[in-house]
């Protein structure tokens, strides 16, 4: 039956061509790069699974919409097309356009957060705990133990853990919390949702203590599809009911459109209250243009405005994580370790448990990707040590107990042709894992220092000693 599989629904218009490379070029390519994917040329890669951001195929209604673009220095049309759109399906009364979700996340972090503030949240990303901390804020982690744990089944990963928020409320009083920042289908967990009863506890917690709350909604129609298979309450729900109840149930949110929204750039911050929409008002003038475009063309936000309504859509979306559900079970026939449940976004390599033989000081998802890259064109992402960067005050690395190589699967994108061989590259290297050594740093950039940080590869059998080389 047709509606019982994952299934696209939608057929292809235009294509883009790719290009097949050597392993040769590979390992030129690779080199070159510094052992990052980040800074591989896009032209040397044939399957690009770095992300998810800003790599989605719009619709046709999406690229028509472009041509309607009001280009209005202000109060364009778009602009309160997408203001409407985003309260009809998202519940926010006022948005504040942004170039992107860190531009939103800067006003945020500096509209609310004061020197010496702690900010919990269901684990951290890695610019929305930088704007924390340059606002002169600490992120806290209240997650649940369950999303540290790779092999962990629980349904809601991504779930608060309560006693956390107590007992930091304990330590440090609620004056000095601004807001706690729930994520939907938390990113760095392995794209893990968190339950409408749960959010429901984090709501009551913030009412009795006074604190806000604000929403990442990067991913909420992926959330809103795991809370209507896994959460019973749910079932008869449809996605874009559950998406508006999880809004709701929030004060504030920050944007990254790239993602579920179906855009290729553009992001907003969105609330409910007056007072701070005035002062987020102020703030975007300064750092991202004028309050009714803030980063964004007037076309841009039409597109964003029509994807907003496809990307809750039940089939879209039942398609869209049934096809990265796909590439994890095979994976997981194959016996490669991964992240499980499998997430919304994107399949998640265990390296720890891959490399054994590589200590976490010498990198093993960089590694991992970088070696998956040689074999197959397949770019993917670190998500381990590199991107968790340094503690701010004692300057060490933190060690996150997740050391992971995320494969992101851009929506409308790839076939499922794609994904089998995606799954057939992992499982190869995989077979070959003890020939693949660990890297050191040769460039460490101080901020976000994934994005453009350089590598060397170690000597297989070279003494593995504590990473202490550039900073
Ligand atoms: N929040 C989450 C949960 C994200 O995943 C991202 C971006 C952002 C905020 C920042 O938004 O990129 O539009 O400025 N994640 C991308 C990724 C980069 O690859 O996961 P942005």
């Amino acid at each position: 039956m047709a509606t019982h599989t994952w299934a696209e629904p939608y057929k292809i218009k235009a294509v883009e061509l790719i290009r097949m490379t050597t392993r040769e070029q590979r390992e030129e390519a690779i080199r070159e790069a510094g052992y990052n994917t980040f800074l591989l040329r896009s032209e040397d890669v044939y399957i690009d699974l770095l992300t998810d951001s800003g790599c989605g195929a719009m619709s046709d209604r999406q690229w028509a919409g472009m041509m309607c673009g009001d280009e209005a220095y202000a109060g364009s049309k778009n602009f309160y097309h997408l203001r409407d759109t985003i309260e009809n399906y998202y519940s926010y009364k006022h948005t504040v356009p942004t170039h992107q979700g860190r531009g939103a996340e800067h006003i945020l972090s500096q509209t609310l957060i004061s020197e010496g503030d702690f900010v919990p949240g269901n684990m951290y990303f890695t610019t929305t705990r930088y704007h924390q901390e340059l606002a002169g804020g600490t992120f806290v982690d209240v997650i649940i133990d369950e999303a540290h744990d790779a092999e962990s089944e629980h349904p809601f990963k991504g779930n608060v853990d309560i006693e956390k928020l107590d007992a930091l409320v304990e330590r440090v009083g609620a004056e000095n919390i601004p807001y706690v920042c729930i994520a939907t289908c938390v990113n760095m967990a392995g794209g893990q949702p968190l339950s409408l009863a749960n959010l429901r506890q984090v709501r009551l917690w913030c009412d009795k203590h006074g604190v806000l709350l604000v929403h990442d909604m990067t991913r909420v129609a992926e959330n809103a599809y795991f809370i209507q298979c896994r959460e019973p309450a749910y079932r008869d729900r449809t996605v874009r009911e559950i998406v508006y109840e999880i809004c709701s149930l929030t004060d504030i949110a920050t944007m990254s459109a790239k993602k579920d929204a179906l855009v290729n750039i553009g992001g907003f911050l969105a609330m409910n209250d007056e007072k701070l929409y005035e002062k987020a008002c102020a703030l975007v003038v300064v750092y991202e243009g004028l309050h009714t475009y803030g980063g964004m063309a007037g076309r841009d936000m039409e597109a964003l405005a029509i994807g907003i309504t496809e990307s809750v859509d039940d089939d879209h979306i039942r398609a869209r994580v049934g096809q990265v559900e796909y590439l994890g079970a095979a994976l997981q026939r194959a016996g490669v370790p991964i992240v499980t449940p499998v997430g919304g976004h994107a399949v998640f390599l265990d390296a720890l448990r891959i490399l054994p033989h590589i200590p976490q000081d010498c990198f093993p998802a960089q590694a991992l990707a970088a070696a998956l890259y040689e074999e197959s064109g397949v770019r993917s992402m670190e998500r381990g040590v590199i991107s968790a960067g340094r503690n701010k005050d004692s300057g060490e690395n933190y060690m996150p107990k997740l050391e992971l190589v995320r494969l992101t699967i851009p929506r409308r994108v790839y076939t499922q042709a794609h994904m089998d061989v995606t799954a057939a590259a992992v499982i190869r290297v995989a077979e070959v894992a003890e020939t693949i050594s660990g890297l050191r740093f040769v460039y460490e950039p101080e901020m976000l220092r994934f994005f453009q940080a350089r590598f060397e590869r170690r000597q297989a059998g070279e003494v593995k000693q504590r990473d202490t080389s550039a900073r």
